[in-house]
C-alpha cells in the first residue's frame, strides 16, 4: 500500500468522511472519533441503532488520559502486555468523549489494533495528539464481519469514501472486550486473546458475561454475525444423520465441519474446517460468506469442542445460528 493512500485516508477522515481499514481482527469502518457528524455517518452506513457504543482506535497507549479517567493500574499493565493487539478495554469515559461514541454511557471502549496499515493510518491521523478513530466492524448491522477489503465493498459499497486493502485479517474474529470500569474485570465479548492470558497479567482470571447493569454490547445481542441462509449448529456426532435427513426432505445444504462427512451427495456443498481453533477463527467469516453465497436452503455447522480454546469461535457460531432465520 503506497504511503500516499494512508495520507489520503487521513485527509478524508479529517474532512469528516468514512474510511474502512484493516485490523488484525476484522476490517473497521473508521471515522474521526472527535467529530459527531462523521460518527453519524457510521451509523447510517451500517444501519446500526445509534445507542450502540463504538470502539475508539488509537495509535498507542500514550494518550489514554485524553479518552478515559480513573484509569486503573490493570489497564496500563494489559496495554503494555497486549497492545497493539486484539483486546478492547472498557474504561470510564473522559468528559470530552462524545455521546455519539459512548451511546450516552459513562464508559468508553479503547484499543490499539495490531495491523501495520491501521497503525500507519492512526499515526498519520492522530499520532501526535492522541486523536482516535471510532470504528465498528465494517459490515451492515447484524451481518458477518468483513475479513477482506472485498467483503467491505460487498457490505458497504459507495457508503465508504475509501477502503484501505491490507489483505486478509490474521485473527479473523473481533477483539476480546474486557470491562475494567466495574468492581472486577469482566469479559463482555470473548476473543482469541483468552481469559487465561489476561489472568496471567492481572494475577487473577477475569469473569465472563454481563450483568443487568453492565454496559450494552451489540456484539452480545443474540442475533448477530448472521449469514442470510439459515444456519444450524449440530453436534459433530449427529452431523451425518442431520445432513441425510435434510437431504431426504429435499433441502439443498452446505456443510462446514472439520471431519469429512461419509455422505457424498450432489445436494451437499462441502467445506472442510480446521481442527485448530486459531486457524478456524482465521477462516470462519470468509467460509460463512462463501457458503452463504451458494444460496442453499440450510448451512449445517459441526459444533466445535466445548473447550476454552474454542470459546470465542463457539460464541460467534451460536450467534450466527441465533441470528439466521
Ligand atoms: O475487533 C474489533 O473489536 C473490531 C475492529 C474493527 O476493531 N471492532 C468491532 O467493533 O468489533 P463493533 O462496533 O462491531 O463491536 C464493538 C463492540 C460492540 O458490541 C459495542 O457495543 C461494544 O464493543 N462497546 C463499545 N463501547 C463499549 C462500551 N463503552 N461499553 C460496552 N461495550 C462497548
Ligand atoms: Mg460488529
Amino acid at each position: 500500500m503506497p504511503a500516499t493512500d494512508v495520507v489520503r485516508a487521513a485527509a478524508l477522515l479529517r474532512a469528516g468522511e468514512l474510511v474502512a481499514f484493516p485490523t488484525e481482527t476484522v476490517y473497521g469502518l473508521g471515522a474521526d472519533a472527535a467529530n459527531p457528524d462523521a460518527i453519524a455517518k457510521i451509523f447510517a452506513a451500517k444501519g446500526r441503532p445509534a445507542d450502540h457504543p463504538l470502539i475508539v482506535h488509537l495509535a498507542d497507549a500514550n494518550h489514554l488520559a485524553r479518552w478515559a479517567v480513573d484509569i486503573p493500574e490493570s489497564a496500563h499493565k494489559l496495554a503494555a502486555a497486549f497492545w497493539p493487539g486484539p483486546l478492547t478495554l472498557i474504561l470510564k469515559r473522559h468528559p470530552a468523549v462524545s455521546d455519539a461514541i459512548t451511546g450516552g454511557q459513562d464508559t468508553v471502549g479503547l484499543r490499539v489494533p495490531n495491523h501495520p496499515l491501521a497503525l500507519q493510518l492512526l499515526r498519520e491521523f492522530g499520532g501526535a495528539t492522541g486523536g482516535g478513530l471510532a470504528a465498528p466492524s465494517a459490515n451492515r448491522f447484524g451481518r458477518i464481519s468483513p475479513t477482506t477489503a472485498a467483503h467491505v465493498r460487498e457490505e458497504l459499497g459507495t457508503a465508504v469514501a475509501l477502503v484501505l486493502d491490507g489483505g486478509p485479517c490474521a485473527v479473523g474474529i473481533e477483539s476480546t472486550i474486557l470491562d475494567l470500569s466495574g468492581a472486577a474485570p469482566r469479559i463482555l465479548r470473548p476473543g482469541m486473546l483468552d481469559a487465561a492470558a489476561i489472568g496471567r497479567v492481572l494475577g487473577a482470571a477475569p469473569v465472563f458475561g454481563g450483568t443487568a447493569d453492565a454496559p450494552r454490547v451489540s456484539g452480545s445481542l443474540e442475533a448477530h454475525y448472521a449469514p442470510r441462509t439459515r444456519l444450524q449448529l449440530v453436534a459433530a456426532a449427529d452431523l451425518a444423520v442431520t445432513a441425510a435427513q435434510a437431504i431426504d426432505t429435499g433441502l439443498r445444504i452446505a456443510v462446514l465441519a472439520a471431519q469429512p462427512l461419509s455422505l457424498a451427495h450432489p445436494g451437499i456443498a462441502w467445506r472442510l474446517a480446521s481442527v485448530d481453533p486459531t486457524q478456524f477463527a482465521h477462516e470462519l467469516y470468509a467460509s460463512l460468506r462463501d457458503l452463504d453465497a451458494l444460496g442453499r436452503d440450510l448451512i449445517l455447522v459441526a459444533a466445535p469442542p466445548d473447550a476454552e480454546a474454542w470459546r470465542a469461535v463457539g460464541d460467534r457460531l451460536h450467534r450466527a445460528a441465533a441470528g439466521s432465520n
